[in-house]
């Protein structure tokens, strides 16, 4: 099983707040009554009882992992949606709905989209005719930004330069700092638009001009989601944290123009693909 199914990340993502009731508004803005919504990547089924609750006629709560799916079941049942919320237990990109949806739910966004599976489960919905033109997806659309910059990977006595999230709520004083100077203005790298397909391979060159001389030796990577209805989140603290990533040094001096090449897939697999060069 991997991060992103395995139980805990479920309840961490229940527990943050400013996600879950981001998530809430965006929902009870689309629902109207009687809509059929999915649920992808249900997990501890929080969005398919806001949908229900928010007046849907069917929802159809989709989870891969056997263990959150029984647990669903049965939580849906104790707050009287069981005949509302069909919760089915399979591999979303696979699923086959015997309808077509008017709200899609699917929160399976990671920083830049790369490791969960929003890209590939989203075009595998459209293909299949469950989502079409006329459904409101949430979120609707992920910017990607990145900014160049130097980060101290000093761990412990050792240089230890490993791909961290830095989430929010890190800085109370029990997690090991990770600090990063931006060095670059931030780019935009990709927008990921949620009304169509999505080609999930993405290859860019990024041009900066740093403001101030150094060695670049990482990125940081953020991303705003659009959920519709007025909201929007960048990163809180489960849900698309930003991440700083060792890249190959390259001295710069102040106003020097320095072009990257970014490459990636989105939702390809759970192994970060991902490729940083100058050039
Ligand atoms: C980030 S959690 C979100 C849970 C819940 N929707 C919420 O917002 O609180 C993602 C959930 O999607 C499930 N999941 C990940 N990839 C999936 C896939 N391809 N098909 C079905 N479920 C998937 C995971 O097991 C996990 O429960």
């Amino acid at each position: 099983m991997d991060f992103f199914a395995h139980l805990e990340m479920p309840s961490l993502c229940l527990r943050d707040a400013k996600r879950t009731t981001a998530f809430r508004a965006a929902i009870e803005s689309a629902v109207e009554p009687g809509d059929v919504v999915l649920d992808a990547g249900a997990g501890s089924g929080i969005l398919s009882l806001f949908a229900a609750a928010a007046g849907a006629g069917k929802v159809y709560a989709v989870e891969a992992d056997e263990d959150l799916a029984d647990r669903l079941r049965a939580n849906v049942a104790l707050n009287g949606f069981d005949r509302v919320v069909e919760v089915i237990c399979r591999d979303v990109r696979s699923v086959s709905l015997p309808e077509r949806v008017n709200v899609a739910v699917a929160e399976l966004i990671d920083t830049w989209l790369l490791d969960e599976h929003q890209v590939p489960a989203l075009n595998a919905l459209r293909a299949a005719g469950a989502i079409d033109a006329k459904t409101r997806v949430i979120p609707h659309r992920y910017e990607a930004f990145v900014e160049f910059g130097e980060a101290d990977f000093d761990c412990y006595g050792f240089k230890l330069p490993f791909p961290a999230h830095d989430w929010p709520d890190a800085d109370g004083g029990v997690w090991h700092p990770l600090t990063f100077r931006a060095i670059s203005q931030v780019v935009k790298v990709f927008d990921a638009d949620f009304g169509g397909p999505v080609d999930p391979a993405f290859e860019t060159a990024v041009s900066v001009r740093p403001a101030a001389g150094g060695v670049i030796n990482a990125v940081r990577l953020s991303g705003l989601v659009l959920l519709g209805g007025g909201v929007s989140l960048r990163d809180t603290p489960a849900f698309n944290g930003s991440k700083i990533l060792p890249v190959a040094e390259v001295p710069v001096t102040a106003g020097q123009a320095v072009t990257f090449r970014i490459r990636g897939v989105r939702g390809g697999s759970n192994r970060h693909v991902l490729a940083i060069s100058v050039g």
